[in-house]
């Protein structure tokens, strides 16, 4: 788990989805590191298994769930566990993501659909689903979008589509159930992840160039920017867009 002396989440739930790796997964870490209770969701059974035991292990409370966030019938029982066995819920961190890396006339109808869903569809279910439980614990919702919501990047359509749909979703969801919810939206610019595997040498070393930071960030450093925006610190934040990019979106580069 990592170091931190704070105890924020103490007494609190969390649930993550997209929690077997990357930011999800450093996410969970930092939540139960600061006393959460959390409930990791995704796909990829064996990393998100590990990711719970880890927690455990390190002293946390943390179990795994296997979900698709693209299942109505999923969130249906993520609610119902959730309220039989933690009776509360107070922070929902919407995470996974999917993504088909091509111009927008190549991509299928399949391609494009699957895209929002993962990413856009799944954070209304979540919140269809805890729309009660979120309001009832005065709970805070934090969306992960991207950078890719704020710039053009060749190849992304469906992706930066969704990114920026997250947004405007955030935003709508912040007036419709505050005060008694929060919601935020963090965009998180070139993180080392998994999502990088595809992304050759060459391709690391552009992007790197691209930020003011002068490399890739953590998924730490943006788990951090979540527990933040979960958490009673941001007390007074809701509806916002908080960007942990290493300034990628606002250098610009000179010959
Ligand atoms: N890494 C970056 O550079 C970067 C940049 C901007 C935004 N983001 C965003 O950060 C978030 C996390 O990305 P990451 O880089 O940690 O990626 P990652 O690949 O490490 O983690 C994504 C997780 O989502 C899970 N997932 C995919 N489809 C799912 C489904 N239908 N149901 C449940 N789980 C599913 C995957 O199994 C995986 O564990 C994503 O929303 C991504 O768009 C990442």
């Amino acid at each position: 788990m990592n170091e931190t002396s704070c105890r924020r989440f103490q007494g609190r739930v969390a649930l993550i989805t997209g929690a077997a790796g990357g930011i999800g997964a450093a996410t969970a870490r930092r939540l139960a590191a600061e006393g959460a209770a959390v409930i990791a969701v995704d796909l990829a059974d064996e990393a998100g298994q590990r990711v719970a035991d880890e927690i455990t292990r390190a002293g946390g409370r943390a179990e795994y769930r296997h979900g698709d966030v693209t299942s109505a019938a999923v969130w249906d029982e993520l609610a119902d566990h959730v309220a039989r066995h933690h009776g509360r819920l107070d922070v929902l961190h919407s995470n996974a993501y999917a993504v088909v890396v091509k111009p927008a006339h190549e991509l299928t109808e399949g391609e494009w659909d699957g895209q929002l869903a993962v990413t856009l569809k799944a954070s209304w279910l979540a919140v269809r689903a805890f729309a009660g439980q979120l309001t009832d614990s005065e709970g805070s919702l934090v969306l992960t979008s991207s950078v890719h919501a704020l710039v053009g990047l060749p190849g992304h359509p469906a992706y930066a589509a969704a990114k920026g749909a997250l947004g405007a979703l955030g935003r709508q969801l912040a007036v419709e159930y505050g005060p008694r919810m929060r919601v935020n939206t963090v965009l998180p610019g070139p993180i080392l992840t998994a999502a990088w595997d595809r992304v050759d040498e060459a391709g690391r070393a552009a992007s790197v160039a691209e930020t003011v930071a002068k490399r890739l960030g953590t998924p730490e450093e943006v788990a951090a920017a979540v527990a933040f925006l979960a958490s009673s610190d941001a007390s007074y934040i809701t509806g916002a867009s908080l960007v942990v990019d290493g300034g990628w979106s606002v250098v610009k580069a000179s010959a």
